[in-house]
């Protein structure tokens, strides 16, 4: 493939999202949030009362999906599901459908046809090593849970959404440990991945960073 990806790939509220929508921005590149597409199947599942534990169930309702992204807006069957999309809930649900093996393959085509010319950046938990193996520069980000629950407590309450701190590092950890320990596509790095620590580094410092990164390997 000629199209360049950059992958980006680490645990629950590492900041992963913000870091690859930057460097998107800052290279003017296209952006996959594949963790948008396993929160979407299961606000879906849901929806349509399925059983979240019944493989095939999902895995239709995730090869159906129904889902558009524009203007920093996402649409799941013509509803625009943005903010409930970021839902704690259905980060539990997303992680508890993204185990089955058959819904990660019902969406493996849809987040390789997010790579189109000028490049992609992508995040998740296994761009590097799944979905794009052949990727040009793969972050990998790190953050203490500590630090990552504070993180998500922050950006709660600054939208106006109680949150317990406690309780959302628990959730973290329980979402961390079922994405590491799963049998398919577990969250790990790619043993050609780079690290990066992101409770030492502001935002930026991290942009540049990987801005660095990829312009060594151009
Ligand atoms: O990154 P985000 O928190 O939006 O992802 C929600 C859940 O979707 C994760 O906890 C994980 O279980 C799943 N996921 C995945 N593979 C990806 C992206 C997300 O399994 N590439």
């Amino acid at each position: 493939e000629d199209v360049p990806v950059i992958t980006v790939d680490g645990p629950t509220a590492s900041g992963k999202g913000t870091l690859a929508a930057e460097v998107a921005q800052a290279l003017g590149y296209h952006l996959l949030d594949s963790g948008a597409l396993y929160r979407a199947t299961g606000l879906a599942v849901m929806d349509d009362g399925v059983d979240p534990a019944d493989e095939t169930a999902v895995a239709r309702v995730a090869g159906l999906l129904d889902l558009r992204f524009d203007g920093g807006r996402c649409w799941l069957r013509g509803q625009d599901v943005t903010d409930a999309l970021r839902s704690e809930q259905a980060g539990m649900m997303a992680s508890r459908v993204s185990a089955l093996p058959a819904v990660r393959e019902a969406l493996h085509g849809l987040q390789l046809a997010f790579r189109r010319a000028p490049g992609l950046v992508a995040d998740g938990r296994d761009m590097g090593t799944v979905v794009f193996p052949d990727a040009e520069l793969k972050v990998y980000l790190t953050a203490s849970a500590a630090q990552r629950a504070e993180r998500r407590h922050k950006q709660l309450i600054s939208k106006g959404i109680s949150s317990n701190i406690q309780a959302l590092r628990a959730d973290l950890e329980a979402r961390d440990l079922r994405d590491s320990s799963r049998t398919v596509a577990p969250l790990k790095p790619a043993e050609d991945a780079l690290q990066l620590d992101n409770s030492v580094l502001t935002i930026d410092e991290s942009v540049k960073r990987v801005l660095g990164w990829w312009s060594e390997r151009r």
